[in-house]
């Protein structure tokens, strides 16, 4: 059995023996529990509820060339399970960015995924253009979930030819030794065709999934509730459609690293993503209401893993993918011979 490499320190909960070391590429992390782009910022506020260099890595809010103040108020509307947002990438701007949250998440050791944003192609090129010079970036996210301007505001994730140019263009313009993570939005027909043009076109990795498009009405002002009228939904309400993503991109790329995300709320949702063929989980919306989930959500993990007997996290990676075994064999037979009434 491999002994225990737990980054967190479990206090009084007895650490079980499970190795919980992963790698996004060749990104090594000591845990396999990130923060999501976008909900903890760049981990300040994180930083008074645990050790936020205990993290597998803290994923940034995605940056901008420029500050921007975001959509009109209100942007956030609770859903049953889960919250829409229309935020728009607030943020500082790039050059802000670097002088105080990059150098701050650098000073206090913590493991860095840069999350950047545009709305051409060419704005991604010249982010990636400005962080290459500074030490810090130990990879590099990039939303595509946005819309560009070049091509009537259609979002460069929803199809494979701007998704491609984009990361394209990010992957030749960063140090080739850091590592350019995709982040997908599950809002297409088939996310593999997308995730296989990203691969083709340098990206290390592919961070599944970025919210799925919703909208809620306020049927007392009978008016769409959120300003800008639509918005992303997160939480548990997407946890289903972010696991099917990643197994359907795992099928399709099988040597892939892949970063889940998508309603993570506990250490047994987090398995699914692992079993589906996830090598990390990035958490997001669970962390507004307890700040310190990442930590309970890998402490939580590593006991799942133990209780089913794995002795490191490597093992569990896309094992729901394995080919039947005899008794799921047997009961496959059955059906065919007595199918079940629903079918
Ligand atoms: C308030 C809010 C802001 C977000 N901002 C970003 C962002 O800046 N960049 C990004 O790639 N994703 C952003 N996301 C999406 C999350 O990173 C994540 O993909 C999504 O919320 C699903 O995970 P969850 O259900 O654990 O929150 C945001 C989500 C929320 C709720």
């Amino acid at each position: 059995m491999t002994r225990a490499v737990v980054g967190y320190d479990q206090g009084d909960t007895p650490a079980p023996s499970v190795d919980m070391t992963t790698t996004l590429g060749w990104f090594a992390m000591p845990s396999p529990v990130l923060t999501a782009s976008g909900c903890a910022a760049s981990g300040r506020e994180l930083d008074q509820f645990f050790d936020v260099s205990t993290l597998g890595a803290m994923v940034t809010k995605s940056i901008m060339l420029e500050p921007r103040s975001g959509r009109a108020t209100p942007r956030m509307a609770e859903t049953p399970s889960g919250m829409l947002n229309s935020i728009g990438l607030q943020g500082p701007g790039i050059h802000d960015f670097i002088e105080h949250d990059l150098a701050w998440l650098r000073q206090r050791g913590v493991r860095t995924i840069v999350s950047i944003a545009g709305s051409t192609t060419q704005e991604y090129e010249e982010l990636a253009k400005i962080l290459r010079p500074h030490d810090g970036v130990d990879a590099i996210e990039v939303n595509i979930s946005c819309p560009n301007v070049a091509d009537r505001g259609q979002v460069f994730a929803c199809r494979a030819d701007t998704a491609s140019g984009v990361i394209a263009s990010v992957r030749r313009s960063i140090d080739p030794s850091v590592p350019v993570l995709a982040k997908l939005s599950p809002d297409v027909t088939d996310i593999a065709t997308i995730a296989v043009a990203c691969h083709r076109a340098g990206a290390d990795g592919l961070t599944l999934i970025n919210t799925t498009l919703g909208m809620v009405i306020d049927v007392d002002t009978m008016r769409p509730a959120l300003a800008g009228v639509t918005g992303g939904l997160s939480g548990p309400a997407i946890r289903p459609i972010a696991v099917r993503c990643v197994w359907q991109v795992r099928q399709a790329l099988p040597d892939m690293p892949i970063l889940g995300v998508g309603g993570i709320r506990t250490g047994r949702d987090a398995l699914e993503f692992i079993l589906a063929g996830a090598h990390a989980v990035s958490v997001g919306t669970v962390v507004f209401h307890d700040p310190s989930a990442p930590k309970r959500i890998h402490a939580e993990l590593a006991s799942e893993l133990a209780a089913r007997g794995f002795s490191s996290l490597s093992d569990a990676i896309s094992h729901a993918h394995r080919p039947p075994d005899a008794e799921s064999l047997e009961a496959l037979e059955d059906d065919e011979i007595n199918p079940p009434e629903w079918v």
